[in-house]
């Protein structure tokens, strides 16, 4: 067993995180449709940007100002700077990190279960990395309804997973001050119950 960014450290030698960025594309494509929608202009975070590879994405869109990725795994970090000069990203810790500005938008795919305490990360990141009137959206696979990422803990060998309910994380949610919480599952397909996808307005 080794710690989450052990793990996705090794991945991003191994060239697995580039098999992440295809599995999570559709996931992400629904929530950035959502979480722009109806917006002018907008900066981005992602949080646990892996590769960065969302982060690259994103800053090709004419209405983002710009966009910035943080992950706790050096491999990763140096892996995305070295693809794109362009855009900022940090190695950190999530639980220890402040961006440099508030942003609009504060996006994650496949993290927040890699916590201790998640719901600290969530008022976290609602005091100190979103504007007032900003979006939180996290989406994840590994969640109680979706019973084929029961086996995953032991599978990957990762020390930290945190396996809840969809009601907890929007108790998370709500208990960090998140207003209009949106919620829905996107790839449903047999008994794979597809991505829980959480967002509120700050
Ligand atoms: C499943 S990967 C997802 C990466 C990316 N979001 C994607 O969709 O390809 C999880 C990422 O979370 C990062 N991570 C895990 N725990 C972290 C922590 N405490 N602080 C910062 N990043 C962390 C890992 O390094 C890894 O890159």
């Amino acid at each position: 067993m080794d710690s989450p960014i052990n793990v996705f450290s090794d991945w991003a030698l191994n060239g697995k995180d580039e098999g992440m960025a295809k599995d999570h594309s559709s996931s992400v494509k629904n929530m950035i449709e959502y979480s722009t929608k109806g917006l002018a202009e907008f900066s981005f975070i992602d949080a646990g940007c892996g590769n960065g590879w969302t982060v690259r994405n994103i800053s090709s869109n004419p209405k983002c100002k710009k966009a910035i990725g943080v992950d706790g795994s050096l491999n990763m970090i140096e892996k995305a700077k070295k693809i794109d000069p362009k855009n900022q990203y940090f190695c950190n810790d999530l639980m220890s990190w402040s961006p440099p500005a508030k942003a609009d938008i504060v996006h994650s795919m496949e993290v927040f279960y890699y916590f201790e305490k998640p719901d600290l990360l969530i008022k976290h990141v609602y005091e100190s990395w979103i504007v007032s009137g900003g979006r939180l959206i996290m989406g994840i696979d590994f969640y109680k309804e979706n019973t084929p990422s029961h086996t995953w803990q032991e599978d990957c060998c990762i020390t930290t997973m945190k396996m809840f309910p969809q009601k907890e994380w929007i108790k998370f949610f709500k208990s960090a001050g998140f207003k209009k919480i949106d919620t829905w599952f996107h790839g449903k397909d047999g008994n794979w119950n597809g991505t829980l996808i959480v967002s509120g307005i700050k």
